[in-house]
């Protein structure tokens, strides 16, 4: 029989639902959308624009609608599960709900890739900006050997270890701290973003808009995986359930007004963009956006002003996905499954300060020496199969448990939560076979280091808690 907590224990494990547990109850319902904000615009439109533009051209803006249609399809389940079982291991805990203990693991296990990896790769892209923006300002650029892995012909990647390093200290300071950062960070990129509108239509040619889709149907698939990317980090803001102030209501409420804003704005940078240059222009170069400006302005000043709000941008995602990630560990911790130095939490700081720092040191590792391209693909089957896995939870929970107070439902059930598993598979299948085969590699390990180490170590397993009796408390000797 599989290992299944219910989501009453989950909630009371971790003390969402009373006053006093370690974390903090410090966010609104706007600081929940700017969290959401900071995670996922950065490298995605910033670096890989040119990526998705490459692939489908002009109708890059469809692939943008359908990795959205993607990420709502299944943002109306992590809304649902997220306000059901406020707690603040995501996907992870959801997973544990509806499908035991042996998928949850799983999950943790590729949230290290949407997470761990995707901060990794974001820190990538962040270089290639700061180098932008110390050329705009100082006319000097890091040699390439200090701002690029070995795969990008340098030797290590040192702004992507200094921004893992800043966020670690922000991030060990406390949430409101963080969330401050965070809401200041997103408000600037979205106002960096919207003035790039502003002036790209300047210069906007309908000329540029033909041949709409050079590449067909399936450059505009292509498109869209490389798109998905750019939404990677909607699903963060669940992570935040046991430090928002109202998570049953404002955590879905975020998560929709988040993706659709987004869009918006990804749709009019992508329209903006290739409207003034053309798209084969932005196809050619990663930090395109900078390049657009400059070549609208005639002047190398509003590029640094982009590069600068590229450079804020990406330290925001890397900042709200550290935080994601380290809440994800905690309650993989607080079951048992990985060792317990995760769920420690300061009591003068109320973060979880070692679980930081080792998360920061594990992940500038990458981060030094990967290129961006390497790591991109893995990180968005990663994301694809946890989100397909957190559908499935849906279909699972409302049969097993359907008597659970659901502040938000996934409308139209169950066609809703089926189409979610639908897109995610054909994403997952568009990413190609040489990722398939490293996603197979990554996830034999996590049932290895599941049977060797997690199996033993769960709490749950060495309580013998039952389905059946666990509902509504702890269990024996917690
Ligand atoms: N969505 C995040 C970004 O684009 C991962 O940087």
């Amino acid at each position: 029989m599989p290992r299944i907590k219910s989501p009453h224990l989950l909630v009371a494990e971790s003390g969402a639902d009373r006053a006093g547990h370690g974390l903090k109850r410090t966010m609104g319902l706007f600081q929940l959308v700017c969290f959401g904000v900071g995670a996922i615009v950065g490298t995605g439109i910033f670096v890989g624009l040119s990526d998705s533009v490459g692939e489908a051209g002009p109708a890059v803006v469809i692939s943008f609608v359908l990795a959205a249609i993607t990420c709502v399809l299944t943002a109306f389940a992590f809304a649902e599960l997220g306000g059901a079982i406020p707690v603040s291991g995501s996907s992870y805990s959801f997973a544990y709900a509806g499908l035991g203990e042996t998928t949850a693991f799983l999950v943790g296990w590729c949230l290290l890739l949407e997470y761990g990896v995707s901060v990794s790769a974001v820190a990538v892209g962040w270089s290639q900006y700061v180098n932008e923006l110390l050329d705009g300002v100082l006319g000097v650029q890091l040699p390439d050997a200090l701002s690029a892995g070995p795969g990008d012909g340098g030797v290590i990647n040192l702004p992507a270890v200094v921004v893992i390093a800043l966020a670690c200290v922000l991030l060990v300071r406390g949430v409101r701290e963080s969330a401050r950062a965070t809401a200041a960070m997103a408000v600037l990129k979205l106002a960096v973003l919207v003035a790039f509108c502003a002036i790209g239509y300047t210069a906007f040619e309908d000329g540029n808009l033909t041949p709409f889709s050079p590449a067909g149907l399936g450059g505009i698939g292509a498109g869209t995986t490389a798109a998905f990317f750019s939404y990677i980090g909607f699903d963060a803001i669940t992570t935040a359930g046991e430090e928002a102030k109202n998570p049953r209501r404002d955590i879905p409420v975020a998560i929709l007004v988040c993706i659709g804003l987004v869009t918006l704005l990804y749709c009019a940078v992508a329209l903006a963009a290739i409207g003034a240059i053309g798209g084969d222009a932005v196809g050619d170069r990663p930090a395109a956006l900078s390049y657009v400006v400059d070549e609208v302005t005639g002047s190398s000043v509003g590029g640094t002003v982009v590069a600068f709000g590229a450079v804020v941008a990406i330290a925001s995602v890397v900042l709200a996905v550290m935080y994601g990630q380290t809440r994800i560990l905690m309650s993989m911790s607080r079951d048992g499954l990985i060792p317990r130095v995760f769920e420690k939490v300061s009591p003068r700081t109320a973060t979880p300060v070692a679980g930081t720092w080792i998360v920061g040191l594990v992940f500038a590792l990458p981060a030094a020496f990967a290129s961006l391209d390497s790591v991109v693909n893995l990180c968005t089957i990663g994301t694809l199969a946890t989100m397909a896995v957190v559908n499935v939870a849906v279909l699972a929970l409302r049969r097993r448990e359907p008597g659970l107070a659901r502040p938000f439902r996934v409308p139209l059930y169950p066609v809703t939560p089926l189409l979610g598993i639908a897109f995610c598979l054909y994403l997952i299948y568009e990413t190609g076979a040489e990722t398939w085969l490293q996603f197979g590699v990554f996830l034999v390990a996590g049932l290895l280091v599941y049977a060797a180490y997690g199996r033993r170590t769960s709490r749950l397993g060495r309580a013998g808690v039952t389905p059946s009796d666990d509902a509504g408390r702890a269990p024996r000797g917690a």
